[in-house]
């Protein structure tokens, strides 16, 4: 792709990147710390800690991310909306990485191409809310930001902001990524291992018969790749894989803490994650979080809503990414399956008008959340699906590649989205509702959206 030929919004970024630069500006959904000082301490402490990443992983991610500006690769993101102290159980981080991996292998397949595996895992902790205080029966008390930043109960104490909760993020964090890093190269990920997998998902499911073709189809390239020698056990990539983790950067103190100098480059690299991503709500281009992210070195997501116009991309590109280098940058559209048809187009177009380098990836969860008859947040399953649906036929008329998928999901069987082959109910709901925050796709809604996405790819090839 063509460099960028100006800059024009260079100049308000002219001063010089620091770590804590950030510090300047004003950073929106940071919660009223009590005491600086136990604050300043925590960080310090931090800060001595190891890295959770390393800087080289975060650079191969960009590499990753690189080819799927080029139409080469396909990302798959995806995980809770909010990770919780309260169930850091192996377990349910096992159930979500097999869902993304079995979700990868049905997608690589269908779209002849690598997936890049992204999680939103091992760090993702921090909300921002609607409003700072949340009232119940006339009480009010400081929202709910996450459980790096304050606890869900709704009493004083549980809502008062608590510095030591981020010692105890970075804690959650090592744990919870030490075992994806045993799981994705002990071995655990044997393709054929993925595929049988796979194939019990299909056995159980009411829509097998629309599937069976597909998962047969993955079944028979595998033994036939099996008899021409390329196995396990001299193929590396059959049965190990790249996971990477990926956050929203939200809270600065701990984004900063994490931030290190890689010694074979002197870049500044957050190692709190390999990507992280500024929010919808945080993605001011004289806001903090843009400052922060410009400086540190990790692929970057940025959410884009409804209401962002090519200018606002192009400026926030001009700032993240200034020397359009490719894997830099995914913007992430979140617009809901009404409105992705109307605002996409423009927006593709602007930007490649402009020769920039950019991932497109689709989150179909945040424009579709509504409220369900029973008052607790749902999203529809036909929505997500619509928006996805959308996403795709839009870039295939633009001519760009759709290059990725951004999931709120998790491999547990959670009643949060409606739909899907179990026809989950507004009254269901309550069954099996555990999130944290956002209502989440469970490990059966993930496969099913996952072969759904494979017929479009098959039927359209060209929309990767
Ligand atoms: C999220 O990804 O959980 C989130 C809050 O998204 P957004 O910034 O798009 O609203
Ligand atoms: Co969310």
């Amino acid at each position: 792709m063509t460099a960028l030929k100006e800059k024009p919004y260079a100049a308000s970024v002219s001063a010089p990147w620091t770590v804590d630069s950030w510090r300047n500006f004003d950073a929106a959904q940071q919660p009223q710390w009590a005491d600086d000082a136990a604050l300043r301490a925590i960080e310090a402490r931090i800060h001595k800690s190891p890295p959770l990443v390393f800087a080289e992983e975060a650079r191969s991610l960009k590499t990753h991310l690189g080819r799927v500006s080029e139409g080469k690769a396909f990302l798959l993101q995806g995980g809770d909306c909010a990770e919780s102290f309260d169930e850091p159980d192996a377990i349910k981080i096992r159930e979500t990485f097999k869902v993304i991996l079995q979700a990868a292998v049905v997608l690589t397949f269908a779209g002849r191409m690598p997936v890049v595996k992204v999680g939103r895992i091992a760090g993702q902790f921090a909300k921002p809310r609607s409003s700072d205080t949340e009232t119940r029966d006339g009480i009010e008390l400081p929202s709910y930001r996450g459980d790096i930043i304050n606890g869900i109960d709704f009493d004083e104490a549980s809502r008062a902001p608590d510095p030591a909760r981020l010692l105890q993020a970075y804690h959650q964090s090592a744990t919870t990524l030490n075992l994806l890093r045993a799981f994705s190269q002990g071995g655990y990920v044997d393709l054929h291992q993925v595929n049988v997998w796979n194939k019990s998902f299909l056995n159980n499911n009411p829509l097998r018969a629309r599937y069976e073709q597909l998962a047969h189809s993955i079944e028979e390239t595998l033994a036939f790749m099996e008899v021409c020698g390329i196995t396990s056990a001299n193929t590396p990539s059959i049965h190990q894989t790249e996971f990477f983790t990926s956050h929203e950067a939200l809270l600065l103190p701990y984004e900063q803490a994490l931030t290190r100098c890689d010694s074979l480059t002197g870049d500044m690299v957050d190692c709190s994650a390999h990507m992280l991503w500024i929010g919808e709500r945080t993605r001011q281009p004289d806001g903090a979080h843009v400052e922060f992210l410009r400086g540190v070195h990790n692929p970057l997501g940025v959410k884009i809503g409804p209401d962002a116009s090519v200018d606002d991309i192009r400026q926030l590109a001009s700032i993240l990414n200034p020397e359009n280098e490719a894997g830099r940058l995914t913007l992430i559209s979140r617009m809901g399956a009404e409105k992705l048809g109307d605002r996409l187009p423009a927006l593709i177009r602007g930007i490649a008008a402009e020769g920039l380098n950019v991932v497109w990836s689709c989150d179909p969860m945040h424009g579709n959340t509504v409220n369900s008859s029973s008052g607790l947040k749902t999203r529809s399953f036909d929505a997500i699906i619509d928006e996805i649906k959308t996403f795709f036929e839009v870039h295939k008329a633009e001519g760009s590649h759709a290059g990725g998928l951004h999931l709120e999901m998790t491999g547990q069987d959670v009643t949060e989205c409606t739909g899907g082959a179990y026809a989950i109910s507004d009254a269901d709901l309550k069954e099996r509702y555990r999130t944290q925050c956002d209502p989440r796709l469970n490990g059966d809604q993930v496969l099913e959206l996952a072969f759904l996405v494979a017929e479009m790819l098959r039927e359209s090839p060209a929309a990767v």
